[in-house]
């Protein structure tokens, strides 16, 4: 058995729960290296505390499972056949037909399944299987941190290709063809999100949607976009001018870059999560932007683009080596603009390593 699924296996032991029922793609992914989409067709895994795990998929499916190397048992079904059938009994078989406690991920795994899972174990207690999952996929290992490092360095070219792209008159979509099409072409499965490229005021909406705007001199350029490469996510934002800046958009940016750096300054092993979003937002807020500070500093960043942790200013968690998190802050001034930065972030023995390394330097692109 793989070291992840050990983990989780012990995990179960320590806590006398019986079974465990997976079925995030992420979770899936992160236990069995089988990446699989299934729509809205049951995929999962069954784990148990002292047993071989079991997979269910669609049938349809199940060979790349195992060209991923799964190599345990595999519940298969067809669009034709009601897949909990065949999940009751082959469950029973394997594990009996009592159980004490199940657990689950409790925010992805939906009410009818949870209902399913519980007519096959009447008298079990249903409880929460992701505290588990969250705190093992919280320290990346050097592969993952290497996968990590790549995918970064394709958010940075993605966002070398946007600012390359930028003319008078171009919509902020057009620029995210460019960009999608490029990134393709080197690999990558997908974008971990929606691209954003917004210009002037837009750029004053932290998750504004791009369309039909055409650039204009003057404006603000905001790009956030990440691509999913061998399974892992990156998450870049850069905000830069187009031809020309004023006093108080150049004011912004360099609050915003400096309070980024404040947050990475504290990035170690040991410091509180919470104090990473405090001290950037302390500083914006002593430079008189504070109300304009409108989101947390980042998230925690892997298989999903966004994971546990939460960087927000009530996380009172430690930072451990390994962990994998963006740093984001943003002031947004309707009227004026926005500016966010945002880098992919490790923390190391004694410090951080940042994974994105597109330059912060105030960029006015002629
Ligand atoms: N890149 C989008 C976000 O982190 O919210
Ligand atoms: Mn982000």
């Amino acid at each position: 058995m793989n070291q992840r699924l050990k983990n989780a296996a012990h995990w179960l032991n320590d806590q006398n729960i019986n079974l465990a029922f997976v079925n995030s793609t992420a979770n899936v992914y992160y236990f069995s290296s089988f990446y699989c989409q299934p729509h809205e067709r049951l995929l999962g895994l069954f784990l148990f505390p002292d047993k071989d795990p079991i997979l269910v998929c669609p049938a349809m499916e199940s060979s790349q499972a195992r060209d991923a190397g799964w190599k345990y048992g595999i519940i298969d079904y067809n669009d034709s056949e009601n897949p909990w059938e065949k999940v009751k009994s082959q469950l029973h078989e394997h594990n009996g037909n009592k159980a004490d406690a199940i657990a689950i991920e409790r925010e992805q795994l939906n009410y009818a399944r949870s209902m399913e899972l519980q007519s096959i174990y009447p008298e079990a207690e249903i409880t929460d299987f992701e505290a588990c999952a969250n705190q093992l996929r919280v320290v990346k290992d050097e592969k993952e941190l290497q996968i990590l490092r790549e995918a970064a360095e394709l958010a940075d070219f993605g966002v070398e290709v946007g600012i390359s792209a930028l003319a008078e008159g171009k919509s902020e979509v057009e620029i995210i063809a460019e960009i999608e099409y490029e990134l393709k072409k080197k690999g990558v499965s997908g974008m971990s999100f929606s691209t954003m490229v917004l210009f002037g005021d837009k750029s004053a909406l932290p998750h504004g949607k791009p369309g039909d705007r055409t650039l204009k001199s003057g404006d603000m350029v905001l790009f956030d976009l990440g691509v999913v490469y061998k399974g892992y996510c990156s998450d870049i934002t850069r905000t830069v001018a187009y031809k020309s800046m004023n006093d108080n958009q150049k004011e912004i940016y360099n609050i915003v870059k400096d309070a980024q750096q404040k947050a990475l300054d504290m990035s170690k092993p040991g410091t509180r999560i919470g104090d990473l979003d405090k001290v950037a937002r302390d500083y914006i807020t002593e430079k008189g932007y504070g109300e304009y500070f409108l989101h947390r500093i980042g998230h925690g960043l892997g298989i999903e683009v966004h994971e546990y942790p939460s960087m927000s200013d009530t996380n009172n968690e430690a930072m451990q080596e390994g962990m994998v998190y963006t740093l984001e802050p943003g002031v947004y001034v309707p009227g004026i603009g926005g500016v966010r930065i945002e880098d992919d972030v490790v923390v190391t023995k004694d410090g951080y390593e940042t994974l994105t390394k597109f330059s912060k330097e105030l960029l006015i692109i002629e």
